[in-house]
């Protein structure tokens, strides 16, 4: 680990040459902080550090690894969630106690299952996606689990179920989010997410740096620009508490004041 020698040489000299130093040795040299990170379920296996980190931590719920293995079988199985995220958000969901989360993107649902194994028996977790074809692999795997009761899968565009639930006079009522659907609506889920969620709740938000593409957006990539302008706006927004974490391909924890 080259922690500290990075932090060696940002003593030396002035600190903006230090910063510089410590970016470019970050960016350009240093493996793990290569642009893109790896995803523990698809590349991460060339990734030493990271195979320590899973080694190390993750306690897969047999459903979740049955599930796993299942969604490898799909070609857009690099969409899943990395595995290590979504035990780190189960543990966040866990710690503020939730009882309601909701979840924008499902895909074959692990992080959908992940979060309704914490869930208390009387917990919710509403589930939008747009896709029968990815939501049906994995309620099989939900009902393995015994937790297919507390999830509320809602078949159309997720900005439509986030209106519902508003109109429904749910503001303000959810404990956890996951947002990880189509990135140029990012904006718009984060602020229906703001309003449904509680204070104190989390906004978990995925892709924040999308493999590196974040660092210099071309102007006609739609997706690039959109999380990159929500990134901004993030760092701005006075209505939450902020972190950006490098697991995955980038989460973003908005936590609302
Ligand atoms: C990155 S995947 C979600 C991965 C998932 N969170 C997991 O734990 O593995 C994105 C999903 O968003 C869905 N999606 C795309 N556009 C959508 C929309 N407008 N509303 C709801 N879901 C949408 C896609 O069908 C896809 O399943
Ligand atoms: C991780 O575990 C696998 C399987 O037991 C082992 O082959 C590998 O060497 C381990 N890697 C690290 C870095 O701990």
């Amino acid at each position: 680990m080259s922690f500290r020698a990075v932090s060696k040489e940002a003593l030396v000299g002035s600190v903006t040459l230090g910063v510089v130093f410590a970016a470019g040795y970050f960016l350009g040299k240093r493996k793990p902080f290569r642009m893109s990170i790896s995803k523990s379920h698809s590349g991460g296996q060339d990734d030493p550090l990271l195979q320590y980190v899973l080694n190390h931590s993750l306690r897969e719920h047999p459903s979740l690894k049955n599930l796993r293995l299942r969604t490898m079988e799909d070609s857009w199985n690099i969409m899943m969630v990395a595995c290590e995220q979504s035990q780190f958000m189960a543990n966040m969901a866990k710690l503020i106690k939730t009882k309601k989360a909701l979840e924008i993107g499902v895909y074959t649902g692990y992080n959908t299952l992940s979060i309704a194994l914490t869930l208390p028996d009387d917990g919710v977790i509403v589930a939008c996606d747009i896709s029968e074809d990815y939501t049906n692999i994995g309620k099989k795997f939900w009902k393995e689990a015994g937790v297919e009761k507390k999830i509320d899968l809602r078949i159309q565009p997720a900005v439509k179920t986030l209106d519902e639930l508003l109109d429904a006079g749910q503001a303000e009522t959810f404990d956890f989010v996951f947002i990880d659907a189509d990135k140029t609506s990012y904006d718009t889920y984060y602020e229906k997410s703001l309003q449904l969620v509680r204070k104190g709740g989390i906004i978990a938000i995925d892709n924040v740096l999308w493999g590196g593409k974040v660092l210099s957006p071309s102007p006609d990539d739609a997706d690039t620009v959109a999380i990159d302008k929500l990134n901004k706006k993030l760092h701005r927004d006075t209505r939450v508490s902020l972190s950006m974490l490098t697991v995955g391909d980038g989460l973003t924890l908005a936590i609302k004041i």
